[in-house]
């Protein structure tokens, strides 16, 4: 989970590297690092700290950005601490050759101990050094070219990797490869210019044609010439498939927003109704979703369906559980994709797996889709980035076609996942007779009126806002949901902890008798979703029990409610509808709360500390 950019043609490279790493930030930011080759002399700077930070750097000396050729990363660390050594680039010993990576060499520890036993020393912790060592190596020994080494190194590694890689006497290529970790090629026009990049973000405004390498693949890129293709394991040649990018550069840029987390929690309506688009026809009471339709009898006659994911995509599984039971009456089981692929789960051809997924690129759930793969289950992906790992690894899935979602915190992903998860469960719950026609009808009827009243919903910014500035200095918070609203409270906790660093836990609200009632004192805030449906009461009398106790109450209410306003210390309204598709409402105050409260506190909120964006490391 780090970023590559990586630039060769006929224009300067510098600001194509530099703005692309700023576009990638969101994969890892705790320190970055650039080479420039200006047709002579190779420049390395790099430093611990943010793009910014290197920028700064590189603008005392000019050189540092001069020539047409560069490579530059922006890291998560995984190997060796954040620091200016451990940063990407890294050289060779003879500083001849220079690599970006992203990924871990699992077998680095061993291939270290080989090289220093022929003469090689190291100067830092990474297991990218040894990587580029390795290839200097075999390229020696073998007295090959840089991509024949770059092949025969990479048959020797285990681990994952997305690597481009450089060579001083062959300045008219690079080499790049992938396994496990996302790559893409920018094709320019004629071939006179080629970029290379995590995702296609830093090349959108310079050509729309990309190459995305697949597991297991090497690319041989060099000026003028067809980019060639080959599988490492076997160095066979692959027809390259040159895709045309759908996406934007306004969708990946703020907008006039502050944040991208504020843009993205903005961008709910609209992002619904893509999900929505072609699949909910609303006027004909009609779900259409091929990718169910097609794989009906395996979702119809499956013993159970097995929800994997991680963080906010796991609590969207948890919504997706309660609506595919409570709709279709299938049993459903909701795994955290880090703990199944490890547990020795008990899987059969009899279970449908639906893997949800952001980013596409979760390691965990990646590997917990393979096993289940392996045990025969039939697996469905819910993805937001098309052509990603994990939409690829499945056998279908549907897109929740959200749009690039750059702040780290998870906002629109999670409504469109829950969207998707809620199309599906109807259409299956009709399928099998679990739902009537009329209750069919009304859910339609009552969903496609969701974006409108998220677009109303977000009107109360202000007010959420004067809230939080009641609650940002709590050291602890409690947030508390019932049924359907239970994972929007896991998922409330998650957003203020991961952008506020405040102290956050969520619970089923009945649950708070059997424990953390302990906490409740005059300094706690609790927000609590008391809608006006299903568990209404017992939260009611949940709430009383707060009060007695003297914690602050924030509750999340339906619109015109009364009893609750009447005890609470502070209500957020939203707009009525059924109760199964409640989360899509009551999610909207809690995200701009964990919003303006990160904000207050200054912290940095696209960005938090020691995350990523998409978590490609086990
Ligand atoms: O890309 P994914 O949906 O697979 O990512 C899963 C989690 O890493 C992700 O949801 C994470 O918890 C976010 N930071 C939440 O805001």
């Amino acid at each position: 989970m780090c970023g590559i950019s990586a630039y060769i043609g006929h224009r300067e490279a510098y600001p194509i590297v530099i703005n692309g790493l700023k576009r990638l930030e969101y994969r890892g930011y705790d320190s970055s690092g650039i080479m420039m080759y200006d047709g002579e002399k190779m420049y390395l700077t790099k430093t611990k700290g943010k793009v910014s930070d290197l920028e700064f750097i590189t603008n005392q000396e000019e050189e540092r950005k001069a020539g047409n050729i560069g490579m530059g990363h922006t890291r998560w660390a995984t190997h060796g601490v954040p620091n200016d050594v451990n940063s990407h680039p890294h050289y060779s010993q003879s500083g001849e050759l220079v690599i970006v990576h992203n990924g871990i060499i699992e077998n680095y520890d061993t291939i270290k101990k080989e090289l220093i036993t022929r003469g090689y020393t190291f100067k830092s912790d990474t297991d990218t050094e040894v990587l580029i060592n390795l290839i200097e190596e075999v390229k020696k020994t073998e007295g090959c070219k840089l991509g024949k080494a770059v092949q025969l190194a990479l048959t020797n590694v285990v681990g994952a990797y997305a690597i481009t890689v450089f060579d001083k006497a062959k300045p008219n290529e690079i080499v790049v490869a992938r396994l496990g970790s996302p790559i893409a090629i920018g094709v320019g026009e004629d071939n006179k210019e080629f970029f290379v990049a995590s995702d296609a973000s830093p090349f959108l405004e310079y050509t729309k044609n990309a190459i995305y390498l697949e597991d297991e693949e090497m690319a041989i890129i060099k000026l003028g010439k067809e980019v060639r293709v080959r599988k490492i394991k076997d160095d066979s040649l692959v027809d390259p498939i040159i895709q045309e990018l759908q996406i934007s550069l306004e969708q990946i840029e703020k907008g006039g927003y502050d944040h991208f987390m504020l843009k993205e929690i903005h961008e709910q309506p609209k992002a619904i109704t893509d999900t929505f688009r072609g699949r909910m026809l609303a006027e004909e009471n009609m779900i259409k979703m091929g990718s169910i339709e097609d794989n009906l009898d395996k979702f119809l006659n499956a013993d159970r369906i097995i929800i994997i994911a991680c963080g906010t995509s796991w609590h969207a599984g948890l919504v997706g559980e309660y609506l595919i039971e409570d709709m279709a009456r299938i049993p459903v089981e909701v795994e955290y994709a880090s703990e199944f692929r490890y547990r020795n789960p008990i899987v059969t051809s009899k279970d449908v797996v639906i893997a949800i997924s952001q980013s596409g690129e979760t390691a965990d759930t990646l590997a917990a889709i393979k096993l289940a793969k392996s045990k025969g289950a039939f697996v469905y992906g819910v993805c937001n980035v098309v052509g990603s790992s994990i939409a690829r690894e499945t056998h279908s899935g549907a897109y929740t076609h959200a749009g690039p979602e750059i702040g780290v915190a998870s906002t629109k992903a999670f409504t469109t996942q829950i969207t998707v998860l809620t199309l599906i469960a109807l259409k299956l719950g009709k399928a099998n007779g679990s739902l009537s026609d009329d209750s069919f009808k009304n859910y339609i009827q009552k969903m496609s009126l969701i974006p409108k009243q998220i677009e109303k919903l977000l009107e109360i910014d202000e007010h959420v806002k004067s809230i939080a500035a009641v609650y940002k200095d709590a050291t602890n918070c409690l947030y508390l949901g019932r049924g359907f609203n239970f994972p929007v409270a896991l998922e409330g906790a998650l957003k203020l902890k991961e952008i506020s660093y405040i102290h956050a836990e969520g619970y089923p609200a009945a649950e708070m008798k059997h424990g953390p009632i302990a906490l409740i004192d005059e300094n706690m805030p609790i927000f609590v979703i008391a809608t006006n449906k299903g568990h209404y009461e017992k939260v009611v009398s949940n709430i009383q029990e707060i009060k007695s106790r003297a914690g602050k109450i924030i509750a999340i209410v339906t619109e015109g409610d009364t009893q609750v306003r009447d005890i609470a210390d502070h209500v957020i309204e939203v707009p009525d509808t059924e109760e199964a598709l409640t989360p899509l409402l009551t999610t909207i105050p809690l995200q701009l709360l964990s919003y303006h409260i990160a904000v207050m506190l200054n912290k940095n909120v696209d960005q938090p500390r020691n995350l990523a964006k998409s978590v490609t490391v086990e």
